[in-house]
């Protein structure tokens, strides 16, 4: 991997900055997102702008984010990977409704429903959304995703939102190519997960990477409170960057395994997001970041 690019499961070559689509849906993250056609066309000119990663799920909308990404981006061009998710349920438009499933049939329907609604035979990367369905063992629910790649319906595996203790188990069972979790310049509770991912050589896919506060629904902020800001904002003004650029610089010099997947529906920020790749930190500077650890 060279500094600009990283590699998924060993065969997956994509720029270190990928696009988080889920907030083309509707209002709380339900339904379709109101202006379809800007939709299309904002993801088509993200791909234009050097986007080759995009991540989705299943449950965004639900499946109305899969439905616009392949409204846009279908036939998709060579050495973009559409990354999905299964393994969440959501009842209504209310949070509290989300559930995990496990259940070996359930996520065989999820996986394949999702290479439906995308139209592709193989999803490249496809990650267990959850680490916490009851339903079923974890261990299961790793050997489905193993059988859904067996049978070339996925090509990779990842993991949202699991543990250390779950990926290690995962990978006892086979190879993990990704990891995704809540980590950004405010919240490094994933740190140890990070490592785990780094020293598997999986890759490490931090959600919600500009927001500057705790996980939270679907809200996020990229203000912040005011003693981030008073770091963020000179470093920032040195750079000729805004906050939120030197939030993704940090995290990729934080790590050689990071691949964040900032969310936006704006082509602006989408273009400031990529170009964050291309300016670095002084030590000084990461440290006083990484010293900001909650
Ligand atoms: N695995 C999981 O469980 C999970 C959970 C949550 C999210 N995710 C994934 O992670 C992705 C990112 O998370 P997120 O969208 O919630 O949060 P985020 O990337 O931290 O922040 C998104 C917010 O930042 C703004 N923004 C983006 N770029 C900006 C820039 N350059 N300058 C200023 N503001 C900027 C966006 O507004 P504009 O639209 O105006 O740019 C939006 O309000 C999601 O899209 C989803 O794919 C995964």
């Amino acid at each position: 991997m060279d500094e600009q690019t990283i590699t998924i499961g060993g065969e997956l070559v994509v720029g270190r900055i990928g696009l988080g689509a889920m907030r083309l849906t509707g209002e709380a993250l339900w339904g379709p997102y109101a202006d379809h056609e800007g939709a299309v066309d904002f993801l088509r000119a993200a791909v234009e702008a050097g986007v080759t990663l995009i991540d989705t799920a299943d449950v965004y909308g639900p499946h109305s984010n899969e439905h616009l990404i392949h409204d846009a981006l279908q036939p998709y061009p060579d050495g973009l990977v559409v990354a999905s998710k299964g393994g969440f349920v959501r009842g209504s438009r209310d949070f509290s409704s989300v559930q995990a499933i496990g259940a070996r049939s359930y996520l065989q329907q999820a996986a394949r429903l999702s290479a439906r609604r995308l139209g592709v035979e193989r999803i490249d990367l496809y990650y267990l959304h959850s680490g916490h369905a009851t339903d079923a063992s974890f261990e299961d629910q790793i050997e489905t995703l193993v059988g859904l790649r067996d049978d070339g319906v996925i090509g990779h595996i990842g993991l949202s939102n699991i543990s250390v203790e779950q990926f290690s188990i995962a990978c006892g069972i086979t190879e993990i190519a990704a990891v995704t979790a809540h980590f950004n310049v405010a919240d490094r509770t994933n740190e140890p997960l990070l490592r785990a991912a780094e020293a598997a050589g999986s890759v490490f896919v931090p959600w919600q990477p500009i927001s500057l506060i705790p996980p939270r629904d679907e809200r996020t902020d990229v203000n912040g409170p005011d003693h981030l800001r008073a770091v963020l904002e000179p470093i920032a003004e040195a750079h000729g960057a805004s906050a939120s650029q030197v939030s993704l610089a940090w995290l990729l010099q934080h790590s050689p395994a990071m691949l964040p997947i900032p969310g936006t529906t704006s082509i602006e920020h989408l273009r400031q997001n990529l170009a964050a790749q291309n300016f670095r930190l002084t030590p000084e500077e990461a440290t006083a970041i990484t010293e900001l650890a909650s």
